[in-house]
């Protein structure tokens, strides 16, 4: 758990995985910007989550939400991270970037294709540049089960350079009512990544609605 509330800027709030991170943060006390590449749509973003759960929340294009956030998460396809990067680069200076993305290439999303930097999370922090902490994050749990309420069977892996930064990170993930594990550093990053594309296999294999990954081997749990 992190030790005091945040305020946590969501670059694509208006989507899946960061409507539902923007949800579980703003549940758990923290204020959430919604960002969107349009501001207008951020603010509705914003005001239909507050109706529904209360909290702390506001909308504002990415750039300024990045700009206002004490922590800047990033949520949108791999297709546009760069893009979006380039607009929240200035922004995020000096903070914590926790980047979720994974480099997902449609058609085939069921096969691991790596970007040659080795992983989407490497790719921001060279591009972002060395003042800013990035931390990867949330790339194997099913956005419909942070949309709801129910308790979530799914770990997450926090990888990253800086370890004040990381466990920042790890608390945010617990506050988001998940399990949190220290994965090593940021080019770890690509293990989780490529998980996602596995579990996305396992999806449609077995006609699961998100799969997710546990660790196993814990001290008081069978071997
Ligand atoms: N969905 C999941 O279950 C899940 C799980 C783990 C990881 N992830 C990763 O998290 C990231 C976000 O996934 P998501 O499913 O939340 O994505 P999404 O709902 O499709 O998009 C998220 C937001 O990104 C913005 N965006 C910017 N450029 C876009 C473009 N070219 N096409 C579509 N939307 C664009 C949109 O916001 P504005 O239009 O408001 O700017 C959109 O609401 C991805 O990298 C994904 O691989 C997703």
């Amino acid at each position: 758990m992190t030790d005091s509330p945040k305020t946590i800027a969501v670059i694509g709030a208006t989507g899946a995985l960061g409507g539902g991170l923007a949800r579980r943060w703003a549940k758990a006390g923290h204020h959430v910007i919604i960002g969107s590449r349009d501001g207008g749509r951020a603010q509705e973003a914003a005001e239909a989550l507050q109706t529904e759960i209360g909290g702390s929340l506001s909308g504002m294009e990415n750039g300024e939400a990045a700009a206002a956030g004490e922590i800047v998460a990033l949520t949108v396809p791999f297709s546009n991270q760069q893009p979006m990067l380039e607009a929240i680069k200035d922004g995020v200076q000096g903070k914590i970037l926790i980047d979720a993305t994974v480099p997902l290439m449609p058609p085939k999303v069921g096969r691991v294709q790596l970007p040659e930097e080795d992983s989407a999370a490497v790719r921001a922090q060279n591009f972002v540049g060395e003042d800013v902490k990035v931390i990867a994050a949330f790339q194997n749990i099913g956005a419909e089960h942070l949309n709801s309420d129910h308790e979530i069977a799914c770990d997450v892996l926090v990888s990253g350079d800086d370890k004040d930064a990381r466990e920042i990170v790890v608390g945010l993930v617990e506050d988001a009512g998940l399990k949190a594990w220290h994965a090593g550093p940021l080019a770890n990053s690509a293990a989780a990544e490529a998980l996602t594309s596995i579990l996305i296999t396992i999806n449609r294999r077995y006609k699961i609605n998100g799969s997710g990954i546990r660790i196993t081997g814990t001290p008081g749990e069978a071997a």
